[in-house]
């Protein structure tokens, strides 16, 4: 991504990271935003949707987690932030809560500053750490690019290799497989809806 290039709201996000998110939260947005720009071309997607979608996924990351559950609080105040609001609700009182509320409430930070009013956009922020049934190309792309970006620890040639080769489904459930295996390795708990999608998409014969 050549940063001369960058519309308005690339650069307004790269302003906001670069005054509200440590230096390695910015370098892996901008990891993501090259990645998904490359598959958004690869696979005939907008690809300035996909930077400033990749830019912007983690951009309330680093907020504090009180601010994250206010903004992720007003999904519903907004037609295009509203269908978000299930994902909230599901959310409550799960034990990873805290760790995937930034999609939701990022992509409420990116319209009510204005910066985003794209719904494909919108959707592909919110889910892009619990992924959900039935996702879009855009989505797939952004969940895909989050866990395999070449900056992202353990990602390596295999996971370079298949940025380049897979197809979107199947790059999109090496992706899944990958994020399941390292929340596994790590003792952490796994959303309920991507553990359905997981099923969903092995028993429709993906990734066998
Ligand atoms: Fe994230
Ligand atoms: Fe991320």
């Amino acid at each position: 991504m050549d940063c001369t290039d960058l519309g308005e709201p690339e650069s307004a996000i790269l302003g906001i990271l670069e005054r509200t998110s440590k230096p390695s939260r910015r370098f892996h947005s901008l990891s993501v935003a090259v990645t998904v720009e490359s598959l958004c071309l690869r696979f005939g997607i907008d690809p300035r949707k996909g930077r400033v979608a990749g830019l912007g996924h983690d951009i309330v990351k680093d907020r504090p987690i009180e601010e994250q559950w206010a903004l992720a609080g007003r999904t519903a105040a907004h037609s295009q932030t509203m269908s978000f609001f299930d994902l909230v609700s599901s959310l409550e009182d799960t034990e990873f809560a805290d760790k995937v509320v930034h999609g939701p409430a990022g992509a409420v930070f990116l319209f009510e500053s204005g910066l985003v009013g794209s719904e494909d956009v919108l959707r592909a922020v919110a889910y892009h750490s619990t992924a959900r049934l039935g996702m879009g190309s855009l989505e797939k792309i952004v969940f895909a690019a989050d866990k395999l970006e070449p900056g992202r620890k353990g990602a390596g040639p295999e996971e370079a290799k298949a940025l380049i080769e897979l197809g979107l489904d199947d790059l999109f459930f090496f992706a899944l497989k990958r994020s399941m295996r390292w929340l596994g390795f790590h003792g952490a708990s796994i959303a309920q809806s991507t553990i359905d999608l997981y099923n969903a998409l092995k028993s429709a014969g993906k990734g066998t």
